[in-house]
Parts: C-alpha cells; sequence; structure tokens
C-alpha cells in the first residue's frame, strides 16, 4: 500500500470513529494480494473484523456495568455435579431466546448448588447477545427502589429498568422484607411481566415466598406474574463450597428438608 492512500486510510478510519481498521486494512491488504481475493472480499473482511471488535467491545462494557459479584460462565458449570439439571435446557437458555420472549428464569436449591453461578452466567450470555444487564440482590433491588420511591421517582425508575433486557434479582428469602418493601418488588416485576427478563433465585420453595415478603396475597400475585412464562429450575443436593471441607450440611438445608 502506497504511503498515501495508508495515511488516507489512517484519517478515514479515525473519521468513520473505526482506528482500529488502519491496522487490519494494511495486514488484509498483503492475505488479500496473497490469496487473490476480489476487491469486495477484501472489503467484506475488513468491516467484519471492524464490525466483530466492536461486538465484543460491546458486550465488554454491557458485561462490567452489569454488576456482576464474580465471572462465571456457563462453560465452567459442572453438569455431574448437579445430574437433575439437564444441560440442553441450560444451553437453550444460554442461546438467550427467552430475552426476546421476555420470559423468566427461576433458579431454586439450597446454598451452594451453583444458582447464582448459573444467573451470573446466562447474564454474561445475553450481554455478549447485546442485551443490558443488571445484576443484583434482592435486599439491593428493594434498597434502590426504595430510594427511587422515597424521592417521587418509582415510576420513572421502574421506566428506565425496562430498558435492560435483563434483570437478575439473587438471593430472595434470605432476609425478609417488610411490607413496603413487598409491595415495591410487586411493582418491579409487574413492571418488567411480559415485557422483559428477569432472573430470580431463591433458596426458599415458593410456598414459603409469603413468608420472606410479609405477605401471601402480595407474593402470591407476584409469583403468579413471574411464573406465568418461565423456566423454573430446581437444584439439588450439597454445597458445592464445602464439598472437600467433609461438613454433609448446612443447617438451611436441614431446616428446609425437615420444612418439606
Ligand atoms: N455445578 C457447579 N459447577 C462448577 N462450579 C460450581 C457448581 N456449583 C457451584 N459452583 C461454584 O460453587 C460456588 C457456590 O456457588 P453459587 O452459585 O454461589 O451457589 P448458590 O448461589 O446456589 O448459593 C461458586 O464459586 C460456584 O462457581
Ligand atoms: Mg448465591
Amino acid at each position: 500500500m502506497g504511503n498515501q492512500t495508508g495515511s488516507e486510510i489512517e484519517y478515514l478510519a479515525r473519521a468513520l470513529k473505526a482506528p482500529r481498521i488502519r491496522d487490519s486494512a494494511t495486514r488484509l491488504a498483503d492475505q488479500a494480494r496473497e490469496a487473490s481475493w476480489s476487491h469486495e472480499e477484501y472489503l467484506a473482511a475488513v468491516l467484519s473484523r471492524e464490525v466483530s471488535a466492536r461486538e465484543a467491545s460491546g458486550a465488554e462494557i454491557r458485561i462490567r456495568a452489569a454488576g456482576f459479584p464474580a465471572r462465571k460462565s456457563i462453560e465452567d458449570f459442572s453438569f455431574d455435579h448437579q445430574p437433575s439439571l439437564r444441560r440442553d435446557t441450560i444451553a437453550h437458555l444460554a442461546t438467550g431466546a427467552f430475552l426476546a420472549e421476555a420470559k423468566n428464569v427461576v433458579l431454586l436449591g439450597p446454598p451452594g448448588t451453583g444458582k447464582t453461578h448459573l444467573a451470573i452466567g446466562l447474564g454474561i450470555k445475553a450481554a455478549h447477545a447485546g442485551h443490558r444487564v443488571l445484576f443484583a440482590t434482592a435486599v439491593d433491588w428493594v434498597a434502590r427502589l426504595q430510594t427511587a420511591h422515597q424521592q417521587g421517582r418509582l415510576a420513572l425508575e421502574l421506566v428506565k429498568l425496562r430498558r435492560y433486557g435483563l434483570i437478575v434479582v439473587d438471593e430472595v428469602g434470605y432476609i425478609p422484607f417488610e411490607q413496603d418493601a413487598a409491595n415495591l418488588f410487586f411493582q418491579l416485576v409487574s413492571s418488567r411481566y411480559e415485557h422483559a427478563s428477569l432472573i430470580l433465585t431463591s433458596n426458599l420453595a415458593f410456598a414459603r415466598w409469603g413468608d420472606v415478603f410479609g405477605d401471601q396475597i402480595v407474593a402470591a400475585a407476584m409469583i403468579d406474574r413471574i411464573v406465568h412464562h418461565a423456566d423454573v429450575l430446581t437444584l439439588k443436593g450439597a454445597s458445592y463450597r464445602l464439598q472437600y471441607t467433609g461438613i454433609e450440611s448446612l443447617p438451611s438445608v436441614r431446616a428446609q428438608n425437615a420444612a418439606q
């Protein structure tokens, strides 16, 4: 490539806000000459590099903005440890098809069975598929909604949150809520109903959510909307965290088993 053409490409790439094109144009031009690509093939190759790079950096930005507590991937999830869970169910969820239909995912099971891991893994997949994602614990969501409510901008906040294709609510049930919190949470669930997806995780079966929310009727109305279009997956077994510790079960697991 001539010097002048090179600097023209550099200028044009910068004007297009695609400075990476400068490098890929030179690199791919050598490859094109060697392999006798047509002009169209060369142009397609340069553009497709730019598009992939943009998609990857967009996904990375969405992953960072999501507020995941850790990076966990579906690929790192061991299905051998969770035999009741079907690989193809998770593989299908990982395609992100549920997001287009505004469907929900509920992950139930005792502590340490991989609920948060799967929620993060699916959230990362959603970010790669182009969806904006927000992750927080149920307690943090309620605090956020309470603040918005106190400032008189709850409706606005709910509209803003609807622009996120996926919201993850982790750890429903660890800490019981006040009744006004239950109402706020109900509003979050109904504002997303049939518009945008939720992933919820909980150590408690639905039957016990009424106690968590301090209101059986609000809890029932909420669960009704959540599960109307949802995959409910129940994880089982001993905590993955405890597998090499020799500890066989946690108090909450025993209490829950006894309650069933
Ligand atoms: N089946 C699994 N395969 C790989 N890692 C797992 C699996 N289940 C749990 N873990 C890991 O064990 C730890 C606890 O899992 P986590 O998802 O936080 O459990 P939960 O949210 O159900 O309490 C995490 O570090 C997670 O990555
Ligand atoms: Mg968890």
